[in-house]
């Protein structure tokens, strides 16, 4: 009997393509080629699943081309790449990877705080550069975490996971919002209290965002949040490009409107805003919050085990939506 025909978008660890070909016929990209959206759509034509990463669009017009279609496994947590709505009319299930890259993704978002708050790349480029010829009492002098308020906007599993790290490790004061409060439980097992909007921009020493992006969290911190931060205050964001303004942050770090920033996503990357490339109070990283090796190579993992499970079992073990 023929196996069923996947598409594997992106290159991933050839272990993960070596287990999916025991299930299916595979056509991999390991040449880690980037597709157009047309390209994209030719390739997913004859196929019944696709492993998909956060940049391949999946929406309305693709499914309309693709009516073998049955499956695409996001190997992100995120999935503002699909259009679930659309993928549901259509009778396509997502699925993507949580848990998988919680405490990794935490991991990285707490040291991208620490490197922004106590300028650890601007001091590495100006030692590069051959510029420190003496010691000064506040060169490249930063604010301080321990003791600090931690503010978290989206406390879903990796915000609550920075809470964690804070409020335990560093003796944070932490204050989160959310679309929805947590239950007593888990506020006491981040030490985290609940406030608004407003109070988190207003009160909080170093930002991080962790909410997920959808029409709703378009710009979330423009001009006029930045303007109710501390001017000592400090912005990280793991979340997705878009949740902030990345043009009104650059003014806002070269005005010194609030002391730095901490990026790992950005308003349509891999593209970067050229201002936040000239401003040096940024510390910029390329979408690297779950890059761990374990951690990747769970997701991707994860993601095979979507399709296996969905093709061998007739049910995905993190599905999105009930197509
Ligand atoms: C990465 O950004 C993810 O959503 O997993």
């Amino acid at each position: 009997m023929s196996k069923p025909k996947i598409l594997v978008a992106r290159a991933v660890f050839p272990e993960v393509i070596e287990r999916l070909s025991q299930h299916f016929e595979v056509e991999s990209n390991q040449a880690d080629e980037t597709w157009s959206k047309a390209q994209l759509t030719d390739k997913l034509r004859d196929k019944v699943g696709a492993l998909t990463i956060g940049t391949d669009r999946i929406d309305a017009e693709v499914l309309a081309a693709c009516p073998q279609l049955k499956i695409c496994a996001n190997m992100a947590v995120g999935y503002n790449n699909f259009d679930v709505a659309a993928m549901t009319a259509a009778g396509v299930l997502g699925t993507n990877t949580p848990d998988v890259l919680t405490e990794t993704t935490a991991d990285f978002g707490f040291a991208l705080m620490m490197a922004t708050a106590r300028r650890m790349t601007e001091s590495e480029h100006y030692l590069r550069a051959g510029l420190w010829n003496k010691w000064s009492y506040d060169m490249f002098a930063g604010s301080d975490i321990h003791g600090a308020t931690l503010g978290i906007l989206g406390m879903g599993r990796i915000g609550q996971g920075i809470a964690k790290r804070g409020a335990h490790g560093f003796g944070m004061n932490v204050i989160y919002h959310n679309r929805s409060r947590l239950d007593a439980a888990s506020e006491a097992a981040c030490k985290a209290r609940y406030v608004s909007k407003e109070e988190l921009l207003k009160t909080a020493d170093h930002l991080v965002l962790v909410l997920p992006y959808s029409a709703a969290s378009h710009h979330a911190i423009g001009a006029a949040e930045l303007a109710q931060m501390k001017p000592t205050a400090t912005l990280v964001n793991i979340a997705r490009g878009g949740i902030v303004d990345d043009a009104a942050l650059a003014a806002a770090l070269r005005d010194k409107r609030i002391a730095a920033a901490g990026l790992d996503v950005f308003e349509g990357e891999p593209a970067v805003h050229p201002d936040l490339l000239t401003v040096p109070n940024v510390v910029l990283t390329p979408h690297i919050a779950s890059a761990s090796v374990p951690t990747r190579l769970a997701m991707a993992n994860l993601a095979a085990d979507n399709l296996i499970a969905f093709f061998t079992q007739g049910k995905a073990l993190t599905p999105l939506n009930a197509a």
